[in-house]
């Protein structure tokens, strides 16, 4: 057992009474809430994912709504939120808890680990929140506190590493309230040991006994090699308008942003590529943009034209002011271009 971590439960949930950040899943932790707000909160901050969530449960309030949405309304509905696989695993989860479980979640860790997109963080949070079974979420917040509190060097960024922290949280996770317990975690994580420069020790329940902080090891704990620098690529994004329209395609069903809608784009050149067969009187520059996902970079140039005929390329679609607003999914990728598009479109 290792003593430090063991007398963080009662200082910690005592704190969480006083501190919890107020959260619309946590309101009302039903097990159709507390997916969804789990999905929408991997890699995205809690700040960004509330309008989603309130619009989300508005849309689709239970999880045969969801079960039965239409595709292109949920990618719509996640517009913006990025990782767009997680709405489509989503979907299948839903899917998969009315065909399999007859509509009812199941409760036990396992059988929700085995849901699409249900990682061993989403369904450890699952069953301690909506079912009170006795599991640590270990998210970067859970390992951080605890690297901290233990005083412990280990990578958390590894398979083994994370391995040891969920075996060392296993052993003081309380059983009458586990849920509390990992959120008071998440929150502790969240609002006072904070990663990356000073951590807000002294409001923090747990200083007394953080082997991090008594040591002075607060920067160097958890310990986390350098990641890899992501890739850059160049790409030149084509608006094609034509009588207040412009012209988007529907990226392939595989790969980054699978499924949602896109300017055309291409790695280099002035003029369009011959084999989409578009004649434009003129090309002209019309601004640049960067947008930065996890393991790449693309930094646009936009050029812009007007077409005379409206013939596309097979697949293309002419989008209008009101397709573009309720109907294509368009990712945040393309925001630096919004205005360009805007000032064409009727
Ligand atoms: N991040 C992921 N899950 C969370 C939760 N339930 N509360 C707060 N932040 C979170």
């Amino acid at each position: 057992m290792n003593q430090p971590l063991s007398l963080l439960p009662i200082p910690l949930l005592d704190w969480y009474r006083d501190n919890a950040r107020d959260l619309p899943w946590r309101r009302e932790p039903t097990p159709y809430r507390v997916l969804v707000s789990e999905i929408m909160l991997q890699q995205t901050r809690v700040a960004a994912v509330l309008d989603y969530f309130a619009r989300f449960m508005e849309v689709f309030p239970t999880v045969r709504d969801l079960a039965d949405a239409p595709e292109d309304q949920l990618m719509k509905l996640w517009q913006g939120l990025g990782y767009y696989s997680r709405a489509r695993n989503l979907q299948k989860a839903a899917r998969q808890i009315i065909t399999d479980w007859g509509g009812k979640f199941p409760t036990e860790y396992k059988d929700l680990r085995a849901l699409a997109g249900v990682g061993e963080y989403t369904a450890a949070a699952l069953a301690s929140i909506a079912f009170g079974r006795p599991v640590p979420a270990v998210d970067g917040n859970l390992l951080r506190v605890s690297a901290r509190i233990m005083g412990d060097s280990t990578d958390v960024t590894t398979a083994k590493g994370k391995k040891h922290f969920t075996e060392a949280l296993r052993e003081i996770i309380p059983l009458e309230e586990p849920g509390r317990f990992n959120q008071a975690m998440m929150d502790l994580g969240a609002t006072v040991c904070l990663p990356n420069g000073a951590p807000l020790c002294r409001v923090c329940p747990a200083a007394d006994f953080c082997c991090a902080h008594l040591e002075g090891r607060t920067e160097e704990i958890p310990v986390r090699p350098a990641k890899k620098a992501r890739r850059v690529e160049d790409r030149v994004v084509w608006f094609f308008f034509n009588g207040g329209r412009v012209a988007i395609r529907r990226r392939p069903d595989k790969g980054l942003l699978a499924g949602l809608w896109e300017y055309p784009n291409e790695p280099d050149g002035d003029e369009p590529p011959a084999a989409w067969g578009l004649q434009p009187g003129g090309t002209e520059f019309a601004g640049t943009g960067v947008h930065i996902f996890t393991h790449v970079e693309w930094h646009m140039t936009a050029r812009k034209c007007y077409l005379q005929e409206d013939r596309l390329p097979e697949g293309w679609v002419w989008a209008d002011k009101a397709s573009l607003r309720d109907r294509y999914a368009v990712p945040s990728a393309f925001a630096p271009f919004r205005t360009l598009v805007e000032e064409e479109l009727v």
